[in-house]
């Protein structure tokens, strides 16, 4: 079977693509086929530097979520068999045409949702779930700001914050982008690449400051984000892989206000809870309530050039791997 592997850190050029025989699952596994994976920034950031996932030896493995069929199951898991149709946000090495899954890292994907729109919502949908109903739960009246509001990340949270009440205020890199977060339901949209976008997410909030801000967009972002939010406001803080600010002086802190870094992982810590929380991302797919944009679709053997593509800043939604 083929997989994709980095043989070192670098550019989206050290990917390449290798032949492996099929995985055999061990003791509570499960072995998938592939139908789609998706493509995170936290790959980006395996690849790019070597301290992440310094647990493997080069080449290591990439991708960590996908969709697909369960192919075989290994010794003492009972809850899964040949044939169901399956995703998962965490399995390192998805970026393959078949991967060995944790059974408990599994969740069942009903009738109605398709591979792909499966394999985009785990990882990016759990964590706006995480954002806006676990670390900061949206309250109807409340103003978020939503950074790279038409990604794949920002297009999930702006529709969960819109369908728990909320006004989003969503600030993307380029012109292009504004309607995609419009689509979405973000009801104004600041075009800034360049931390300036605090003033006018004041002035759009009524002149208090927003409720809560969500912020992964790197260090640029941060002062801005910190300026932008009311007394009392939330700071949402996510993005490891685009980097962090400079060490915070808690007395400079502003305004009374909480800051955290909110880590997907801990809204689905158990079995159960990502099954549940799987589950009402599902829901909302197939009552209509939350939509899925697709902004590519790449052979597999083509993943450096999503990549590349994810780097540039020109991508909307969420970009999937195809085996
Ligand atoms: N804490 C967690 O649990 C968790 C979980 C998942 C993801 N994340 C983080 O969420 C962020 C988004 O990741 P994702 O995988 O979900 O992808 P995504 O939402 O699809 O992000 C793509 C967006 O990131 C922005 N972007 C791209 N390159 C950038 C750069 N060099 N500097 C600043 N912004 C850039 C672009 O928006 P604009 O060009 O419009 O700004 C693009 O639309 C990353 O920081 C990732 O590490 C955190």
């Amino acid at each position: 079977m083929k997989a994709m592997v980095i043989a070192r850190a670098g550019g989206p050029e050290v990917i390449e693509q290798v032949e492996r025989p099929e995985p055999a699952p061990g003791p509570g596994q499960v072995l998938v086929a592939v139908a789609a994976a998706g493509v995170n920034f936290m790959d980006i950031g395996v690849r790019q530097d070597e301290r992440f996932w310094s647990e493997f030896a080069y080449p290591k493995p990439l991708g960590v979520e996908g969709a697909g069929r369960v192919l075989a199951v290994g010794a003492g898991v009972t809850e899964w068999s040949p044939g169901q149709r399956v995703a998962w946000a965490y399995a390192p090495g998805s970026y393959a045409e078949q991967v060995v899954v944790p059974a408990g890292a599994l969740v069942a994907v009903p009738d109605g949702v398709d591979d792909r729109t499966a394999a985009a919502l785990m990882m990016q949908g759990l964590t706006a779930s995480h954002f806006a109903t676990d670390f900061y739960p949206v309250q109807r009246g409340d103003v978020a700001l939503v950074h790279a509001a038409a990604g794949g990340l920002g297009l999930l949270l702006t529709q969960i914050i819109k369908l728990r009440g909320g006004t989003v205020i969503g600030r993307v890199s380029s012109a292009d982008k504004v309607a995609v977060a419009k689509e979405a339901g973000a009801d104004h949209v600041i075009v800034d690449t360049q931390g300036r976008f605090a003033e006018e997410a004041v002035r759009l909030s009524g002149g208090e400051g927003v409720h809560v801000v969500y912020d992964g967009s790197g260090p640029r972002t941060f002062q801005g984000s910190l300026d932008a939010l009311r007394v009392s406001g939330t700071f949402c803080w996510y993005g490891p892989v685009l980097g962090a600010p400079d060490a915070i002086e808690i007395m400079r802190l502003p305004k009374s206000i909480k800051l955290g870094y909110a880590v997907f992982a801990h809204h689905v810590r158990t079995p159960d809870l990502l099954r549940t929380r799987a589950a009402r991302l599902f829901d909302w797919v197939l009552s209509g309530q939350l939509r899925v944009r697709i902004g590519g679709e790449y052979p597999l053997a083509d993943a450096a050039r999503a990549h590349a593509d994810m780097e540039s800043r020109v991508t909307t939604g969420k970009l999937l791997l195809i085996p």
